[in-house]
This record gives structure tokens, sequence and C-alpha cells, in this order.
């Protein structure tokens, strides 16, 4: 069965943008959020385009700052602070990767922590492994909301994860092994050094694949009845498909389909709940900016 992505973010969509009417309804200025974007790598200025557009569809305000890709790091880092301290932006992305003469890790820690919606910064990461309220990396929030709306069975599990970036891999892993629900997982965290690692995938009854290499995850890999999360999105050349490339994830879906439970497609799955995710945390930073004595009612402050 598939995790439909698209369905859930759609949902998660209506959801946000009924609380901006009810905010907005009550006399304050709706969400805004601000992306930068540094140079013109495909794939970014697609993940931009539509976070931006979903922002408009859900009554968000929205910024796009564009610099060349030879800008400088001083330059860069004076457009975050200029926007840490606009008062009318509530959340800032800066979109990943940066060229390589810029340093992300300055970058990010630029961000200031509670405008930082991507989750990203020393103190939201470190609040993330503590278990402590924080903006939660979208990717890893997006899976964790998914496998809720689908009501799968996670305490006790093995989840096996494939990968151990600092945005998927590593939060994802912490995240499904918390006391909580979903959570309570077993988890075992595999990369590029792992020996033998289909003994650890085909015992896993959650594998959640984030490794970013096309049709990894074969289905001799697999456990039947598995739940599979794929979190690539790679571009492969296909000359025979009017863009010149076809999206592939890190699982090679149709057969894998045939031994999962439930499976997430590419595209439409996890990349839908990335976007959702950080729409829900671009709300909590505007509600965390409204006093709380003044937040009305019926806005929860989660
Ligand atoms: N590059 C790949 N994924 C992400 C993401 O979630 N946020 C940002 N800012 N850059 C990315």
């Amino acid at each position: 069965m598939l995790l439909d992505g698209k369905k859930i973010s759609d949902e998660i969509k209506q959801e946000i943008a009924e609380e901006v009417r009810l905010l907005v309804a009550d006399g304050y200025r709706p969400p805004h959020l601000a992306a930068i974007l540094v140079g013109h790598d495909g794939a970014s200025e697609t993940y931009v385009a539509s976070k931006v557009k979903s922002c408009e569809q859900i009554g968000f305000g929205s910024t796009l700052v564009r610099l060349p890709s030879n800008v400088s790091e001083e330059r860069l880092l004076a457009e975050i602070k200029a926007i840490n301290s606009n008062e009318e932006i509530d959340g800032l992305i800066v979109q990943l990767p940066l060229p390589k003469h810029i340093d992300e890790q300055k970058v990010t820690e630029s961000v200031l922590p509670k405008k930082d919606v991507d989750g990203f910064h020393p103190v939201n990461v470190g609040k993330l492994v503590l278990g402590l309220p924080t903006f939660v990396s979208a990717t890893p929030m997006g899976i964790m909301e998914l496998l809720k709306r689908y009501n799968i069975e996670t305490s006790g599990k093995h989840c096996v994860v494939l990968g151990r970036s600092n945005i998927v891999g590593t939060p994802m892993a912490n995240l499904l092994s918390r006391n909580s629900n979903p959570g309570n997982c077993t988890v075992t965290l595999c990369h590029s050094r792992t020996k033998n690692l289909s003994e650890f995938t085909k015992s896993a009854d959650i594998l959640i694949a984030a490794l970013g290499k096309a049709e990894f995850v074969t289905a001799d890999m697999v456990k039947d009845g598995a739940v599979v999360v794929d979190v690539g999105i790679t571009r492969v050349e296909d000359q025979t498909n009017q863009r010149g490339y076809v999206l592939k994830g890190d699982v090679a879906f149709g057969e894998v389909n045939k031994k999962a439970s439930y499976i997430t497609p590419v595209p439409g799955g996890v990349g839908r709940m990335t976007i959702a995710a950080l729409l829900q945390n671009t709300l909590l930073a505007r509600k965390n900016s409204i006093k709380p004595s003044k937040i009305p009612h019926h806005v929860s402050k989660s």
C-alpha cells in the first residue's frame, strides 16, 4: 500500500491554511517564510520554488532572496542578519548545498535559532537530541507525521536507517528511538562503512533509505511486509524524457513494492511531507513570536 505523501501533505496544508485564517481573523499577520537561494543548482531551484508556491497556497507571506553563486560569505551573512532582525519574518531557510567557498556551518549557525525552521542550528539539534520542544529537521519530521497518520505500529519494531546525514539519517534515528508514538523502535543506523548491509536491511520492520543512491535498495534486501520509506530523489539522465532526466528514489520501487506492506513513492512521497513539515515549523515560529498572553484561545501553542 502506498504511503501517499501528496495526499497527507495536502491535508496538512489545509489544516495550516485554516489556522492562518483564524490568526488573521484575530488581527494577527500571517506567518512569513524567507528563503535564500545561492546560485542556480537545478534541484535547489525546484525545491525552493515549491516551498514558495506552498506558502502562497496556504496564506503565508514569503520572501525569496536570490544571490549569485560567486556571492561573498560576508554578503550572505549580512542578508541573514537583516532577516534575523526583521520582525515581519518568522522563519528563514538557506537552501543547501552552498558553493564550496562558503562555510556552511558558519552560515547555519548565523540563523537565529528561533527563526531556524529547518532545525539545522546546533541549539535546535541539541534540543532534538534531548527531546525538548524545537524545530525538527523537516524531512524526518515529515516522515514521523506520515507514519503517524497511517497508524503504522512502530513500538518495539526494528527500524533500519540507511544514511547518517545531519539533516535526515541522524535525526531520524533519534526520533524513532524516543519514547513516543511514533517511536519506541530499536534503531540501527547504517552507513557507507557498514559491513553486510543486507543482513541489517533484511531484518528491518521499517526501512528508511536516505543514502542518495538511485535504486540502491532491491527486493532481495527487504523483508516481506516491511514498511519502506524512500528519502532519495536523484536525477537520472533519460533522453526519452522531455526534461532530459527522471527522478529516482533510493529504492527500486517496482520490485520492492511487491514485498513491502507500505511504501512511499518518488515523487509524491517524502518530498511532499518535507515541505508540509517546513510549513508546520513556520507556523510554530509565528505562534512562538506572539506573546503567550496574547495568543487567541483557539490557537494552540504546541
Ligand atoms: N537541501 C536539501 N534538503 C534541504 C532542506 O531540508 N533544507 C535546506 N535548507 N536545504 C536542503
